[in-house]
């Protein structure tokens, strides 16, 4: 079952007027070659044959539709063998270079985040099913988190939990207070006005901003506005995480990370 204690806050980068971070886990009935999967017992694809091969038994019986739903506390077996269901939340910390795409997991194409992260990772990470959590446009650099958990994903992509993003651009124009003052109360974009953002002019040509929404290219919106159009992106931190991996690699983040620094208390079953 999700742990339905409240998740703890980041300590650092949180959005000092944020309500509470919040995540009510639902449990849903997962189908069974997704189960497996989510389990790390196999690939999802390994896991549609050894289905459809008669190898996987629900409570003692064979099953061989890979979209049959999992009664909640069944016992799965592969070729015999139990799988254990509860799975640990873990997520990877990965340094995403410039001109790649963050695609979905069902996306696994040539030009993509994937494309660079998996043949990376060892084996007792690699049965995962690796989803990307939020995105980052193609030219962006910086901390592109991944999870085996769904959950994570739907937590610390809501605005709701204003976890709040930390993002270095560099600026075409010169950055001054009085230009990126508007930032800090909130500028009026297509979709609606922003949330006031944390803004640090570095130099002239460089402007750290902390968001705590995830809207499509809205660094580059918010300071589009301003007049300060961006010609380099670069993500810096989530929530309490900061990038400290060398561009194309990874790092797995620790249990307490997760916690504090995402504020995730979430577990799941497979
Ligand atoms: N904001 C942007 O404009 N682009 C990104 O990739 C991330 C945030």
């Amino acid at each position: 079952m999700p742990r339905k204690s409240p998740p703890r806050r980041a300590p650092a980068l949180q959005d000092k007027t944020s309500r509470p971070a919040r995540w009510e886990g639902k449990t849903k009935p997962d189908w069974l070659s997704r189960a497996l999967a989510r389990a790390g017992a196999l690939p999802l694809q390994e896991a549609e044959d050894a289905i459809q091969e008669g190898r996987v038994t629900v409570n003692g019986r064979v099953v061989r539709q890979p979209l049959a739903p999992v009664p909640e506390g069944a016992v799965l077996r592969v070729d015999g063998t139990e799988v254990r269901r509860e799975v640990e939340t873990r997520v990877l910390a990965f340094h995403k270079p410039a001109d790649l795409l963050t695609s979905t997991v069902s996306q696994h194409r040539t030009g993509t985040v994937y494309e660079v992260l998996l043949p990376q990772l060892p084996s007792e990470l690699a049965r995962y099913t690796w989803h990307a959590v939020g995105r980052l446009d193609r030219g962006t650099t910086g901390l592109l988190l991944f999870t085996n958990d769904e959950k994570l994903v739907a937590h610390a992509t809501s605005p709701e939990t204003h976890l709040a993003k930390r993002y270095v651009a560099t600026v075409q124009g010169t950055a001054d207070e009085a230009r990126v003052a508007p930032l800090r109360q909130g500028v009026q974009l297509e979709d609606g006005p922003t949330r006031p953002a944390q803004v640090r002019i570095r130099d002239a040509h460089t402007v750290e901003v902390i968001v705590t929404e995830g809207r499509n290219h809205q660094v580059k919106r918010m300071l589009g506005a301003v007049g300060l159009p961006v010609r380099a992106l670069h993500r810096e931190a989530i929530g309490g995480v900061a990038l400290d991996v060398p561009v194309g690699t990874f790092r797995l983040l620790t249990p307490e990370e997760v916690t504090e620094g995402l504020g995730y208390a979430g577990r799941h079953h497979g």
